[in-house]
């Protein structure tokens, strides 16, 4: 049977979202963009697992985890978007949709955000929507997961 299971994965910093820099971030917590994404997810029948670390290594270990086991990751990167080529590696090495996800736009921050290391092993990106885009993150893994079976 194909997996029915999404990993919702949140990088360094997240844990803070709510109070940290609310202007760029708004006020939304993980735990309520992680429920945005867990009632998209449960409109198609599938079931969202979601882990939050501030250590790569932790994160390279959940996208093994994945392998085989779940259908999409949902992933923000946080900072580590910008430089952390072992998760490119890790996603690379997985083999079900990845939908790369920003609350804000980096594309239209500074410059050391304009470079995106996930980008090229990501199915796709969705930036700058705020929370919405955890939602629109879900439905698009769905979209083609759906087409492929
Ligand atoms: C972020 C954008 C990154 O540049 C930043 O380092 C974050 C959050 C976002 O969701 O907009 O921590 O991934």
């Amino acid at each position: 049977m194909p997996s029915k299971l999404i990993l919702v994965l949140s990088g360094p910093n997240l844990n803070l979202l709510g109070e940290r820099e609310p202007d760029v971030y708004g006020k939304a917590t993980l735990d309520d963009h992680v429920a945005t994404a867990r009632e998209a997810a449960a409109a198609a029948g599938y079931e969202v697992d979601h882990l939050q670390s501030n250590s790569e290594g932790a994160l390279i270990d959940a996208i093994h985890g994945a392998r085989g086991r779940a259908a999409a990751i949902v992933f923000n990167p946080g900072a580590f978007t910008h430089y952390a080529h072992a998760l490119a590696d890790a996603l690379a090495a997985y083999d079900g949709v990845v939908v790369e996800v920003h609350l804000s736009n980096p594309a239209a921050r500074e410059s050391w955000r304009h470079t995106s290391v996930i980008a090229p092993v990501a199915t796709g990106t969705i930036a700058g929507f705020g929370g919405t885009g955890y939602r629109l993150a879900v439905q698009a893994a769905l979209a083609l997961l759906e087409d492929s079976q």
